[in-house]
């Protein structure tokens, strides 16, 4: 198994902001020694039925960084997210920065470039991306360094950024009464989920863990933050006495009944090519829909 190069001694800053049209939660994060900052899982308006995009959450992100004289260096993107869309290039555009996925991106392209049919210019090699991680990688944000746990399941892939104490988990986790994110869009598989979230718990308890999503069950407020130790203890789908045999049970059942996410068309054209929108023969911008394929 992979070592991790852990170091809960670097706290950096996070903050989070909620787009309430898709239940995504985008952060900053800080290193506490410099200025350097990254971005975790941004988000691109649209307006599916109008077919019209804008940028009013990105926006609030790059005023942030420039309210505090921030220094982008890197755009994560924890995995190719079916909910929403990312606004990584328009925030590269603006404040500069490296978009980051996980290597397995290529299986994702492989995987969806079919469904939508993509024609021999669509790249399958994750060059769309500035980089591609593979399992315990590390990186930069100013002084402080960053690692890329593989995390496979809910997508083939998914990957946990953490950043001195803080881990940014993806859709491998929810908060503790949220569970787990669903196992099956095509290369996910609910056996390796609970293994890559055994992989996440086995953090110190004491690790910050950030979550992508909220949807605020039981009527609760929305919430993002939780630590590995709350998940051990709480999680309703993992946590204490849960064998991964209730796991893969449990999943499976509920995942067969559960709907398309209403973005998910738009949202996998775009964040397989880390954000861009697909153009049509003249260059225009345009969308697909594959019928009776999903
Ligand atoms: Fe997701």
């Amino acid at each position: 198994m992979t070592t991790y190069p852990v170091n809960l001694a670097v706290r950096p800053e996070v903050f989070a902001f909620f787009d309430d049209a898709t239940n995504t939660i985008s952060y900053i994060v800080k290193d506490p020694a410099s200025d350097a900052c990254a971005v975790v899982d941004s988000v691109m308006d649209i307006d599916y039925a109008a077919g019209r995009i804008t940028f009013d959450h990105a926006d609030e992100l790059i005023r942030v960084i420039k309210e505090k004289q921030l220094k982008l260096e890197w755009i994560i993107e924890t995995h190719v997210h079916a909910d929403h869309l990312s606004a990584a290039p328009y925030i590269q555009q603006q404040l500069g920065g490296r978009i980051g996925v996980g290597s397995k991106i290529t299986v994702v392209q492989d995987t969806f470039g079919k469904v939508f049919n993509e024609g021999t210019e669509f790249q399958r090699d994750g060059s769309q991306f500035d980089a591609l991680f593979e399992d315990g990688d590390t990186y930069m944000i100013g002084t402080m360094q960053a690692f890329s746990m593989y995390t496979p399941g809910h997508t083939p892939a998914c990957m946990v950024h953490v950043m001195g104490d803080a881990a940014f988990v993806g859709d491998t986790l929810f908060m503790p009464d949220g569970g787990s994110a669903r196992a099956d869009f095509p290369g996910g598989d609910a056996g390796v989920l609970y293994d890559s979230i055994q992989k996440v718990l086995s953090l110190p308890d004491e690790t910050r863990l950030f979550m992508c999503h909220d949807y605020g069950p039981n009527g609760r407020d929305i919430a993002w933050e939780t630590s590995v130790a709350e998940e051990k203890a709480h999680n309703i789908h993992v946590g204490s006495s849960k064998t991964k045999e209730d796991f893969v049970k449990f999943r499976s059942e509920r995942d067969a009944i559960l709907a398309m996410p209403t973005l998910i068309i738009p949202s996998l054209q775009v964040n397989m090519r880390a954000g861009e929108v697909p153009t049509d023969a003249d260059g225009n911008p345009m969308l697909k829909v594959p019928v009776n394929t999903l």
